[in-house]
């Protein structure tokens, strides 16, 4: 398969990426787009023409609320949208919770927040996505864990924070790749992608030690900015490249990072970066994932 290439590099803003795209009349929604990566990406639709939904916890004047955690606010959010859509930036997420805590409808928070609000939401609004696109913001973290679906929220086997958000960032690879797989007659094209490392509020959870070896902390404890970090403004590139570029037209079920197709390989502790796992996208496990989170949507 050839990986797609565009003509901007890891360091373009979202705005340079829709610089002369006219998204007058089209609608999307931003899940998280109140804050850090997310509301880089409203900001840079809304400055192309179009109208962005910010679906957050908090809402703001001109924002609706939803907690993805909850499967009955998902429901209300989905119920109350009306007329088409043009994409949903699946952007909202959290990390690295130190204890294991679950959502209302009883799933480990980190699943139950980056992916299967996701999943109620993207499902929800099927009919009103049709020729649309779907973003789903993953992680490069995506390469450190499949997706266990003999123990998917630590039921049998203790905690793992890191494991926790990883597998979460797989499931959402993995639901890139099934919208096309369970919709094929949909038109609707949906992509994944890692926004590269960004300062936010999203490692909040995350330790000094931790954040060193990152690279984004001195040994002060000093945020630092090396040169492969990114702005919110360059990490919300990649999402409006798959949501809204004409570049993109016709694409779907792929990874992509710094505005290209990322290519596949084996995942583990010493998988390259810039990869994007081969349990991510693969077709069984994404048909597997998605008759799981059917059942436990439609089930509750
Ligand atoms: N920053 C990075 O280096 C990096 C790297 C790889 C991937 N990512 C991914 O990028 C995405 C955006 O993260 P960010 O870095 O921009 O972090 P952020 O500033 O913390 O944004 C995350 C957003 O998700 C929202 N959110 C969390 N739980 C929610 C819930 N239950 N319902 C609705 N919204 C909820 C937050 O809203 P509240 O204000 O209500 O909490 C916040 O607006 C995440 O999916 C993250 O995993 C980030």
């Amino acid at each position: 398969m050839t990986l797609i290439t565009t003509p901007f590099g890891p360091k373009a803003t979202a705005a340079q990426i829709l610089d002369g795209v006219d998204l007058g009349g089209r609608r999307y929604i931003v899940t998280g787009g109140s804050s850090g990566i997310g509301r880089a990406t409203t900001e840079a639709l809304r400055g192309a023409g179009a109208e962005v939904t910010v679906a957050t916890r908090s809402p703001g004047p001109g924002e609706r609320h939803v907690d993805l955690t909850d499967l009955d606010s998902v429901a209300t959010f989905v119920a109350g949208w009306s007329g088409p859509l043009d994409g949903i930036v699946a952007n909202a997420g959290i990390m690295a919770l130190p204890r294991r805590e679950t959502s209302r409808d009883g799933w480990e928070l980190q699943l139950a927040t980056n992916f299967l609000g996701h999943f109620a939401l993207i499902t929800g609004l099927r009919e009103n996505l049709r020729g649309g696109r779907v973003a789903i913001v993953s992680s490069g973290a995506q390469l450190r864990a499949p997706f266990d679906f003999d123990d998917p929220q630590f039921e049998r086997r203790p905690y793992d924070r890191w494991a926790a958000y990883s597998r979460s960032k797989t499931a959402g690879v993995l639901l890139a790749v099934a919208i096309g797989r369970r919709w094929p007659g949909d038109g609707i094209a949906a992509n994944a992608l890692d926004p590269g490392y960004i300062h936010t509020r999203l490692q909040r959870h995350v330790d000094r030690a931790t954040m060193r070896g990152f690279g984004g902390m001195d040994a002060d404890g000093n945020l630092i900015m090396p040169d492969f970090y990114k702005t919110p403004e360059q990490g919300a590139a990649t999402s409006v490249l798959l949501v809204a570029s004409p570049l993109l037209d016709g694409v779907t079920g792929r990874y992509f990072l710094d505005n290209r197709q990322a290519p596949t390989g084996p995942g583990g502790p010493d998988a390259p970066a810039g990869t994007v796992a081969d349990w991510s996208v693969d077709p069984a496990a994404a048909d597997r994932l998605w008759d799981l989170a059917l059942t436990v949507t439609a089930g509750r």
